[in-house]
C-alpha cells in the first residue's frame, strides 16, 4: 500500500450536514476502493498534530477547533494515482474556486469548513493513514 493510496476525512461540517452517504458514493463511483473506514472524532490534541504543518498559519486555531468539533469519517482509499486523482475529485480548498461537480463545490460550507480532506503526497498519505488506523483496520 505504498504509492496507490490516499487518506481522507469527511470533515465535521459535511457529517453534520448529512452528506456522509453522498460523499462516500461519489468516492466509490470515481473508482476508489475502501481500504479502511470509520466514524470517529479527533481530540484537540489529535487535530493539532494532524495539521501541525499549518501551526504558524493564522487559521490554525480555528482549523484545530473546527476539526475537533464533531464526528468525522476517516478513510484510506486505493486507486492508481490516488493522491492526485482524489484531489481532483474534491476540488480547490476554497469551494468558491472549486470546479463544478467536485465534492467541495457540492458540499463545502466555506474555505475553513470545506467538507473533506485529501492527502497532498504519497508520503503524507501513508503517515496520515497510520495516524488514524492500526494495521488490523486497514484491508
Ligand atoms: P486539506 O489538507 O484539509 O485537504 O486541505 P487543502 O490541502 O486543500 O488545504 P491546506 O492548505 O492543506 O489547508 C488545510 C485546511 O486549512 C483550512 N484553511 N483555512 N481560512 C483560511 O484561509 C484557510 N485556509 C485553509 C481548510 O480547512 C483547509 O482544508
Ligand atoms: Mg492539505
Amino acid at each position: 500500500m505504498i504509492s496507490n493510496i490516499t487518506f481522507t476525512m469527511i470533515k465535521p461540517d459535511a457529517v453534520a450536514d448529512g452528506h456522509i452517504g453522498a460523499i462516500l458514493k461519489m468516492i466509490a463511483d470515481a473508482g476508489f476502493k475502501f481500504k479502511a473506514l470509520k466514524l470517529t472524532q479527533l481530540t484537540e490534541a489529535d487535530a493539532k498534530k494532524f495539521y501541525e504543518v499549518h501551526a504558524e498559519r493564522p487559521f490554525y486555531g480555528e482549523l484545530v477547533n473546527f476539526m475537533s468539533s464533531g464526528p468525522i469519517v476517516a478513510a484510506v482509499l486505493e486507486k492508481d494515482n490516488a493522491v492526485e486523482d482524489f484531489r481532483k475529485l474534491i476540488g480547490a480548498t476554497n469551494p468558491a474556486d472549486a470546479e463544478q461537480g467536485t465534492i467541495r463545490k457540492k458540499y463545502a460550507r466555506s474555505v475553513g469548513e470545506n467538507a473533506v480532506h485529501g492527502s497532498d503526497s504519497n508520503e503524507n498519505a501513508l503517515i496520515e493513514a497510520q495516524f488514524h488506523f492500526s494495521g488490523r483496520e486497514i484491508f
